[in-house]
């Protein structure tokens, strides 16, 4: 009171009261101390909202994206955006929070249109609740009602999809030749169906591995454009891929240490290299498109053989890999799931309950390799201007479920197969033969 502070009081054990000094008196100015940096808040709030309209107001200068196989999509670098914006969503509205999140990542993959106007409607519904409430006589606690709260973190969730980073589809390239390719559908249905021929893979392996061939090539053929293609397929196995790779107009070349049951499964042997993928007797920048399925957990040093396939790449091609992880359902081959209590012991545990050695004997022709370990190279290989992350995603999973492929442990338990797709980097290289061709090794692998 006139520049003297009064002594604060509680009246009735709550109410906060301050006692005058007897006298004339004088004029009181009470001050709520949170209020100066509630109204900053709100200053600052606004400047940004204002921030916002201007740059949305601004026009565009679209990047211009050079020539060749499309870019770098964002979940090979992005994917740690995921964890802040679902713990952000948990906080915000706990198990609800993440369950709008989640249907909001879902909308952007079916009908990313619809994610603007979701974000508005629900936002606009919430507004009109909490001061439609206001209007009609409401206490203030309307507004903090679980509809409009609702409605806010729905609102904020179609935001924050949005602005998330993208594990979907590329972009469809147009072939040359203008040929139709029959576009690669990750739906439910597929994944059923390699499931369901994956279970009769010994019995009737032929099947399984045609219609393996069938889906990966055309899953391969939403990255490049196989036509004329030169395609190395490393660790190719009895030779199912050569057939659909020449479907689709690619000049195929397998490679793989164990011929012998090449010709034992009565696969046509003939064109097919004998060699290793951690050696790969091929010219330096020599292919178009270097491939490999369900090799990497097979090899002793899964890092060498990433490194001799982006070598043998030309700058722009495409290096495609794909493997099982050790930690996945299918991680221990046959052996699993015991192989999640020690490889070791799946395998001796195998060879007590079947009088024989595992196909994939742990350490042997089986490693575990995890999703971790191969983004480690990844990141390296980046650094170093080998390549550039295309895509990262679970081979097998529908696309609704691509996103598991982004998030680090997560990946390594509920992925299938985990897969990423490179664009060679770096400069056109001589085609000088390389030395390398001489040191080709033949590991003992007998699958
Ligand atoms: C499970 S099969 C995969 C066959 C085929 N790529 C597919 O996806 O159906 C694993 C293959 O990797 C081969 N392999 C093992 N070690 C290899 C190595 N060091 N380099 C290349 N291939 C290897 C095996 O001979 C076997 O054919």
């Amino acid at each position: 009171m006139d520049g003297q502070e009064l002594r604060p009081v509680r009246v009735d054990g709550w109410q906060q009261a301050f006692a005058l000094p007897a006298g004339a008196g004088g004029t009181v100015i009470l001050r709520f101390t949170p209020d100066e940096p509630y109204r900053t808040g709100l200053a600052a709030g606004a400047g940004c909202i204002l921030l916002v309209v201007i740059l949305a107001l601004l026009p565009v200068r679209r990047r211009v994206t050079p020539a060749g196989p499309s870019p770098v999509r964002g979940s090979g670098r992005s994917w740690w955006m995921f964890v802040p914006l679902m713990v952000l969503a948990v906080v915000l509205g706990g198990p609800a929070g993440a369950a709008l999140l989640l249907s909001a990542l879902i909308v952007r993959q079916v009908r990313p249109s619809w994610l603007a106007p979701l974000a508005f409607a629900s936002a606009a519904a919430g507004i009109g609740v909490a001061v439609g409430g206001r209007l009609t006589g409401h206490g203030q606690e309307w507004a903090y009602g679980a509809v409009v709260q609702l409605a806010m973190l729905a609102a904020a969730c179609a935001v924050a999809a949005a602005a998330a980073p993208s594990s979907g589809k590329p972009e469809k390239e147009i072939s040359v030749d203008d040929q139709p390719i029959v576009e690669h559908r990750a739906t439910l249905g597929r994944s059923v169906r390699l499931f369901r021929t994956f279970l009769v893979e010994q019995s009737d392996p032929d099947r399984f591995y045609s219609m393996l061939a069938e889906d990966s090539v055309r899953q391969l053929g939403a990255y490049v454009d196989l036509n004329r293609a030169r395609v190395l397929d490393v660790g190719g196995g009895p030779g199912y891929f050569a057939s659909e790779f020449e479907k689709a107009g690619a000049s195929y070349h397998g490679l793989d240490p164990a011929v012998g049951d090449f010709a034992d499964a009565g696969a046509k042997v003939a064109g097919m290299v004998r060699g290793s993928g951690t050696a790969l007797p091929i010219r330096t920048g020599s292919l178009d498109v270097c491939y490999s399925s369900n090799v990497l957990e097979h090899v002793a040093e899964p890092e060498k053989m990433l490194d001799e396939m982006v070598r043998v790449t030309r700058p722009g091609g495409t290096v495609f890999v794909s493997f099982t992880p050790w930690w996945s359902p299918h991680g221990g081959h046959e052996t699993g799931p015991w192989h999640l209590l020690g490889g070791e012991r799946a395998r001796r545990r195998y060879l007590r309950k079947f009088g024989r050695e595992p196909k994939n004997r742990y350490m042997e022709t089986l490693f575990p390799v995890s999703a971790a370990r191969m983004m480690r190279w990844a990141r390296a290989a980046r650094r170093a201007g080998a390549v550039t992350v295309v895509d990262v995603i679970p081979r097998y999973h529908p696309w609704w479920a691509q996103w598991v492929a982004s998030v680090p442990v997560l990946r390594e338990f509920a992925t299938w197969n985990f897969t990423v797709v490179f664009r060679r980097e770096g400069e056109s290289v001589s085609t000088i033969v390389q030395e390398d061709v001489a040191r080709v090794s033949l590991p003992d692998v007998t699958q």
